[in-house]
């Protein structure tokens, strides 16, 4: 019974997970209200809110598994990527608990335990069968490529399980915007809620994807692999110069050309008007309005744009991955993080994996975004390993995953 906590952006999240297939419980305090306001994640005001929360998520975790920390075997937590202030919380009371309790304590990768929120509910699906430990049964002794794609990464990595643990080499990534800031930033130019990629998914079903033609061709992917590129967030986590430039992604264009498609076609004012009807004064509720509400709001030219975003920016991601794929010679694909919640995502992989004889794996939508039971699950290998942490474990912001 693994203890799992997560405090890497702006969720607060404890889970009990059991041998890293039966999830007993799954805490998550969103700070989604906190930062809705500012269209994006204060840094400062996530750790303070974490502080906050921190404490009766991870005790709803142990009443909800019907549990005490003696029940425990070990406690994880998330050690990086992420705000190193928020990060610093989960990393405190996890350190803090383990010593109390006399607990080994696991770290985990951000990036690992999204790929594991696949992994698990693959085991929990099996229920019994799982206990024997049989990784046949679940598909999980096979090599998979997963793409990490969130509001911090979109990462290609190869997957492999040897000896019970994971590997992990990384193959491809984006060179600047990961694709869910592209979703929010739209979404905030657009004067729609925010996290924006649940507000774009909900529009765009109402929009001609093929009335504005984004394209991706323009990505210059040589300007950064010849070391011009500016020092993004990612170039920490991941250095490109060994990465076959094939497989890199780059958002910043697309939503540089929504910027001035909505410039050119003085739809400006109407995104402020939105955005002020959402989030005016006198409103309490964050958001006030709904996403159908929103739609009242929208014409039609501003759902065909919204429409188009979206399926250009999913098909870029399905043309690089599925074309990773094909030259790494693997058939599984784990698509995984908060946009593997996209509607249209889920169906264009399902869709083109069954035409390439593949399979692709997504977890439920309560999985893809941050959550604990996916830290507590990719800890299990580990805590078989004996892989334990030291008392000197402190927050790594742009640690990579191997
Ligand atoms: O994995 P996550 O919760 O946090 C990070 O590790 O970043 O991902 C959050 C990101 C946000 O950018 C959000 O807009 C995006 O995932 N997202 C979506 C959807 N739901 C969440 N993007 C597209 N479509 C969705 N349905
Ligand atoms: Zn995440």
């Amino acid at each position: 019974m693994i203890l799992g906590i997560e405090s890497s952006c702006d969720e607060t999240a404890a889970a009990v997970v059991e041998r890293g297939a039966r999830t007993a419980s799954s805490v998550v305090a969103s700070q989604i209200a906190t930062h809705a306001r500012y269209g994006g994640v204060v840094p400062e005001l996530a750790s303070r809110e974490h502080l906050r929360a921190i404490v009766p998520v991870v005790r709803a975790a142990l009443a909800e598994a019907q549990i005490s920390l003696a029940d425990l075997d070990a406690i994880a937590v998330t050690s990086g990527p992420g705000l190193a202030g928020a990060l610093l919380v989960g990393i405190t009371y996890a350190k803090a608990l383990a010593f109390a309790s006399g607990l080994p304590l696991i770290a985990v990768n951000h990036l690992e335990g999204h790929i594991h929120a696949v992994l698990l509910e693959e085991r929990q699906a099996l229920g019994a069968g799982w206990a024997a430990g049989d990784e046949k049964l679940s598909g999980g002794d096979e090599a998979a490529l997963a793409l990490v794609v969130s509001g911090g990464h979109t990462h290609l990595y190869m997957a492999r399980p040897t000896a019970g643990t994971w590997q992990y080499s990384l193959v491809g990534r984006t060179v600047d915007d990961a694709a869910g800031e592209a979703f929010d930033k739209v979404a905030k130019l657009l004067g729609l809620g925010y996290p924006g990629g649940p507000w774009i998914d909900a529009l765009a079903r109402f929009g001609n994807p093929k009335a504005v033609p984004f394209a991706f061709s323009q990505v210059k992917t040589k300007v950064h692999l010849e070391g011009r590129a500016p020092r993004t967030k990612a170039a920490k986590t991941a250095p490109i110069g060994k990465l076959d430039s094939r497989f890199l992604f780059s958002f910043s264009g697309i939503k540089t050309a929504v910027l001035r498609y909505v410039e050119l076609h003085g739809m400006r004012a109407e995104a402020e008007g939105r955005h002020s009807r959402l989030y005016g004064e006198g409103r309490t509720a964050n958001p006030p309005l709904t996403k159908e509400e929103a739609l009242g709001l929208c014409p039609q030219g501003t759902l065909d744009l919204i429409a188009s975003f979206q399926h250009a920016v999913v098909g870029d991601l399905m043309k690089k991955t599925f074309r990773a794929a094909e030259a790494l010679g693997v058939r599984r694909i784990l698509v995984t993080g908060g946009v593997a919640a996209n509607g249209e995502l889920r169906e264009r992989f399902a869709a083109e994996a069954g035409r390439r004889g593949m399979r692709v794996a997504f977890p439920t939508l309560k999985l893809s975004t941050d959550n604990a039971a996916m830290i507590a699950a990719a800890a299990w290998p580990r805590f078989v390993a004996r892989e334990f942490a030291t008392e000197g474990l402190s927050a790594d912001p742009s640690l990579a995953l191997r």
